[in-house]
């Protein structure tokens, strides 16, 4: 067995009400001034109405921060840095999807660290500013889906727009409050692009060269899930398959945590900012291309999830791929997933795809790194 290593520095506080304990940790962080940054729609929808009046019935001042786009940008994170220093504030709670986290995150790190978003960026390389620290951070993720409230990352989009992200193990969020009576709200829309991301980050994390035997059975488990559970949370809303995504999306961010993302994320990212398309619809659209494309280098992998989630059934190795494509085009059928984007880009906007897919970090986690003509070729194989 390869040697691998584990580090998650958050706490995560699972299930359904849990909502209720974010007071708890609020007084834990000795709060003066929360920063609450939320997704317009949690506000919309209600869902933290009853957290609005328990910090007001506790005296905690807070101040709300919610201009945030599906994909944020530096801006987003840049003025929410002032409001978090202009209020007062020392510490962060997040609640919403993965672009709420995402700049929050981002918030916590500027915060903490001085500088501008820009300034902390991947892209960056050896300009990038060093991280020391980072502020408390108490995430409430409203999707299943993105796992970025146990994640080491921030995705944000730069003035280029290109998907670029920070890194840090200092910015992994202080509590995961992980509550799937939140996600019950949300629209189906969300649930399939949300649930097809986790899907892809267990994909992705299971057959990344980045090998990690503790976060493999993490990622069997969450596709097992997801291939179960993700059609019923689509078409039916149970709580039972709300918690079963929400801990799907769980065990599926943490294995992407450590193993990162491969072919998807990389091209799906560039898709998603060109096109401004939800995150999970630009990456969920590229898994059945990357399954063809890896095919013969993954066989083993491929053949190791077709056997996870339906163990009695014969296999044939050199058939995996083509197994494991049926069963996907399966879920997306059962889910109402069409992958195709079904418009076609000026050739400008395909070469300046081609070109932010091939220079995405994610793509050294593929272990069969494509050509320029290999990723143009898998673009219009979904356009
Ligand atoms: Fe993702």
């Amino acid at each position: 067995m390869n040697p691998f290593n584990f580090f998650l520095d958050t706490k995560i506080d699972f299930g359904s009400g849990s909502l209720n304990h974010v007071i708890g940790y609020i007084k834990e962080f000795g709060a003066s001034v929360v920063l609450l940054v939320l997704d317009r729609n949690v506000l919309k929808l209600g869902l933290v109405d009853e957290l609005l009046e328990t910090l007001s019935k506790e005296q905690v001042n807070y101040h709300i921060y919610d201009n945030i786009d599906p994909n944020p940008r530096l801006i987003h994170v840049d003025i929410g840095t002032t409001q978090f220093k202009e209020h007062g504030c020392n510490l962060v709670v997040a609640i919403g999807g993965g672009s709420t986290i995402d700049v929050a995150k981002g918030i916590c790190v500027v915060a903490k660290n001085g500088g501008k978003c820009f300034d902390y960026l991947d892209g960056r390389k050896e300009k990038k500013r060093a991280i020391y620290d980072s502020i408390p951070l108490i995430a409430v993720p409203t999707t299943a889906g993105t796992g970025s409230e146990v994640t080491m990352y921030s995705v944000i989009l730069d003035n280029d727009l290109v998907k670029d992200s920070i890194t840090s193990t200092h910015i992994y969020p202080s509590v995961a409050v992980i509550d799937p009576l939140l996600m019950k709200k949300i629209p189906r829309e969300t649930v399939i692009y949300t649930g097809l991301d986790a899907f892809a980050h267990a994909l992705e994390a299971y057959t990344s060269n980045i090998s990690n035997a503790l976060c493999d059975v993490f990622s069997l488990e969450a596709l097992r899930l997801i291939f179960e559970w993700l059609p019923i949370a689509v078409n039916e809303n149970t709580q039972q398959s709300k918690e079963k995504m929400a801990f799907a999306s769980t065990l599926a961010g943490v294995a992407m945590s450590h193993q990162a993302a491969n072919l998807p994320h990389a091209l799906g990212c560039a898709l998603g900012a060109n096109y401004d398309l939800s995150h999970g619809l630009a990456v969920a659209s590229l898994i059945l291309p990357m399954v063809k494309y890896n095919s013969s280098i993954c066989a083993q992998e491929f053949e190791d999830i077709v056997n996870y989630i339906s163990p009695t059934k014969q296999r044939n190795r050199a058939d995996s791929a083509k197994q494991l494509t049926v069963m996907i085009e399966e879920l997306f059928k059962n889910v109402g997933f069409d992958y195709k984007i079904g418009k076609y880009p000026s050739e400008e906007i395909l070469s300046k795809m081609v070109h932010d897919a091939s220079i995405h970090g994610c793509l050294l986690c593929n272990k069969r790194i494509p050509s320029e003509q290999d990723i143009k070729d898998m673009f219009l194989s979904i356009l």
